[in-house]
């Protein structure tokens, strides 16, 4: 007999197609849009000129001549591909060299370099974390956390974003669940740009025995005198037991790692499937990685840590003087506040933020549109993201365009959330 319900069935009706069709149809779609040029402050998109606040690309190193180099030397050597797995036929001495001077910078006994930051992530607690086990996550992590964890089968129990009183619930209860704890959060929350009050959580788990991990991916290469993330930042760095990056992000090129102790990296080596059943990444992208990293650590790192800190708290300022609401740099205990490269524009409504984002694009301002579930429901923002390569010359232009689009948007639709 054949079965009832095609399981097809789904990619016709699903909860967003109708949306989806009404903006595809209005060429409002904000994602896939096509770069014809380097991520570079002014970019080349869809035939125009636009000014780039809508890349990852935090210290402006994917056009550098030295990371190019990097990968040439790479490709010229090695050719295009592995084609196989670090276990078995993948494995070049740039990957070695690449997770020893991770562990340098980290300050970690090792570190393990994955083909890409999400499978760091489900690699390691899919393999660290089993059915007996509790994991602890904030709801704000990454989706590549949230996969890890359900694919351990431990039990998950998340706790509301940035909340402690909420974190220390979840460790309580997870005292009765029998198993080993482990708590994940991101060091910098990748569509808020906030921080997670590390010494409070990194206390808070020494007190219930439980592991810590923080996910750095968007502030390695940038927070800290020697960028190597929050950890970093807020003196912690000795008390967190796993810190995972990505090498998509500042590091310019594509790839991700875990830093940690031998036992535990030695262990993914050999256990961890999203590891060992992919094929390497290719000699390019270790390569252009390894060379991003040597910047990072040269002379030259923090000046740039410093630049594209200064160009995020431009922006911010600049478009809170204009009245949009965005996320205000967070007060640390000592005085001190930290701001990160990601600058939200809250917005709310999902058609608002659409309907804003194009009206940003047409005047030549790209930006990157976040809807639930990336964020909570009605908490639609524009993610704004600054580099170090930024400068007045393209900001102030941006500022400027923010203003006017504004101010022809409110008359049209009615006001924005106000800062
Ligand atoms: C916080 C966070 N973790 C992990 C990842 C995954 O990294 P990658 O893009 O290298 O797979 C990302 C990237 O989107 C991220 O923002």
């Amino acid at each position: 007999m054949p079965t009832a319900i095609d399981v097809f069935a789904k990619v016709r009706g699903h909860e967003r197609s109708e949306q989806l069709r009404a903006a595809r149809e209005a060429d409002l779609l904000p994602y896939f849009r096509t770069l014809e040029s380097p991520a570079a402050p002014v970019a080349q998109m869809e035939g125009a000129e636009r000014i780039m606040l809508g890349s990852n690309n935090y210290l402006g190193l994917t056009g550098d001549p030295r990371v190019m180099a990097g990968a040439r030397g790479a490709l010229e050597r090695y050719g295009t591909g592995l084609t196989g797995s670090r276990l078995l036929n993948g494995t070049l001495e740039l990957h070695l060299e690449l997770e020893r001077e991770i562990a340098e910078w980290m300050g970690t006994e090792e570190a393990i370099v994955f083909t890409t930051g999400h499978q760091a992530n489900v690699g390691t607690l899919a393999t660290l974390l089993g059915p007996g086990d509790t994991v602890i996550a904030d709801s704000g992590d990454h989706a590549s956390i949230l996969d890890g964890c359900l694919l351990s089968r431990a039990k998950l129990r998340p706790f509301r974003h940035n909340r402690l009183d909420k974190l220390e619930r979840a460790l309580e209860k997870a005292e009765g669940d029998g198993g080993g704890v482990l708590v994940v959060v991101d060091g910098v929350f990748s569509m808020e740009g906030d921080v997670a009050p590390l010494p409070e959580i990194v206390a808070l788990c020494e007190r219930f025995g439980a592991r810590l991990m923080v996910d750095e991916a968007h502030a390695a290469g940038v927070l800290g005198a020697r960028g190597a993330g929050t950890s970093e930042l807020m003196g912690v760095e000795d008390r967190v037991d796993l810190r995972m990056g990505t090498f998509s992000k500042s590091l310019a090129s594509c790839g991700g790692f875990i830093a940690g102790s031998h036992e535990v990296v030695d262990f993914l080596r050999v256990q961890s499937r999203a590891f060992l059943f992919t094929a390497a990444a290719v000699p390019a992208a270790v390569g252009a990685a390894l060379a991003a990293l040597r910047v990072v650590r040269s002379e030259d790192g923090p000046p740039l840590f410093a630049r594209v800190l200064e160009n995020a708290r431009y922006l911010n300022r600049g478009l809170h003087e204009l009245g949009f609401r965005v996320v205000d740099p967070q007060p640390l205990p000592d005085g001190s506040e930290v701001i990160t490269p990601i600058v939200p524009v809250v917005v709310g409504d999902d058609w608002k933020a659409v309907l804003l984002w194009r009206a940003l694009y047409d005047a030549g301002v790209f930006v990157n549109v976040a809807l639930h579930p990336a964020v909570p429901p009605a908490g639609a923002l524009l993610r704004t993201s600054v580099m170090a390569s930024h400068d007045r010359a393209t900001l102030d232009p941006a500022l400027a365009r923010f203003g006017a689009v504004k101010a022809r948007f409110e008359a049209e639709h009615g006001p924005l959330p106000a800062g």
